[in-house]
């Protein structure tokens, strides 16, 4: 049994109750409020880049918890700075196994929050589950190459707008990707990233991805 659980923002852990997987884990300042820091477990960090809602608690869960982190080298090296070691320095294009499964670095065009890097997206395999984490993204049609490249069964989509693709530009890499489910997140944090969930459900099940939309709510879990 695997369990995807949102934290609301653009956290969310995956767990089979032995490994856990942790991404973009701003949880201390969270508006959600659904957990601090010190009451989240994982075995492994995958960070999509250095802004404050995205890093978050990454040194400190890290820390305290040996988790291993993985993202991209700049993001690296700052958490280096910050006395994690135990890091995968990984980047765009590349595709590595871990115990798990098996994790591919995509891009997205957003930034990274550390002086020549670059922000990214991760697609996961966590056994046998391929999730495509976008992370902070505007719209790109090369998410029609990673739908070729990868079938994705769950595809987490920021709709929130401002900083990211909107609600609209998310139903459109939803077509582009043909993943199987769309989990909206990266909305209704702060006013200025409000947005609609049912309203982007309705909109990407009456085109043409096939895609069915999972609303999660901030505090939930769905199975995969
Ligand atoms: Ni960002
Ligand atoms: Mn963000």
């Amino acid at each position: 049994m695997t369990t995807l659980k949102y934290y609301g923002h653009a956290c969310f852990s995956v767990s089979d109750g032995k490994t856990t997987l942790l991404f973009d884990p701003f949880l201390n300042g969270n508006p959600w409020e659904i957990a601090t820091a010190d009451q989240v477990n994982a075995d492994y960090i995958l960070v999509s880049h250095a802004h404050a809602d995205h890093l978050g608690d990454t040194v400190a869960i890290a820390q305290r918890t040996g988790a291993n982190i993985i993202t991209t080298a700049e993001v690296c090296n700052l958490v280096g700075e910050q006395g994690c070691q135990n890091v995968s320095c990984m980047h765009i294009g590349g595709k590595i196994n871990f115990p798990f499964g098996w994790v591919r670095v995509t891009l997205a065009f957003h930034g990274s929050g550390v002086p020549g890097g670059h922000a990214c997206g991760f697609i996961v395999n966590f056994n046998g589950k391929v999730i495509y984490f976008a992370g902070d993204t505007g719209l790109f049609c090369d998410m029609r190459l990673l739908g070729e490249l990868e079938a994705i069964d769950y595809a987490l989509l920021p709709i929130g707008n401002n900083f990211t693709m909107g609600a609209q530009d998310a139903a459109v890499a939803a077509e582009l990707l043909r993943a199987k489910n769309i989990v909206p997140m990266h909305y209704d944090s702060w006013p200025v990233i409000k947005q609609d969930p049912v309203e982007f459900k309705a909109m990407v099940e009456k085109g043409k991805s096939g895609s069915n939309v999972i609303i999660v709510p901030p505090g939930e879990s769905i199975e995969l």
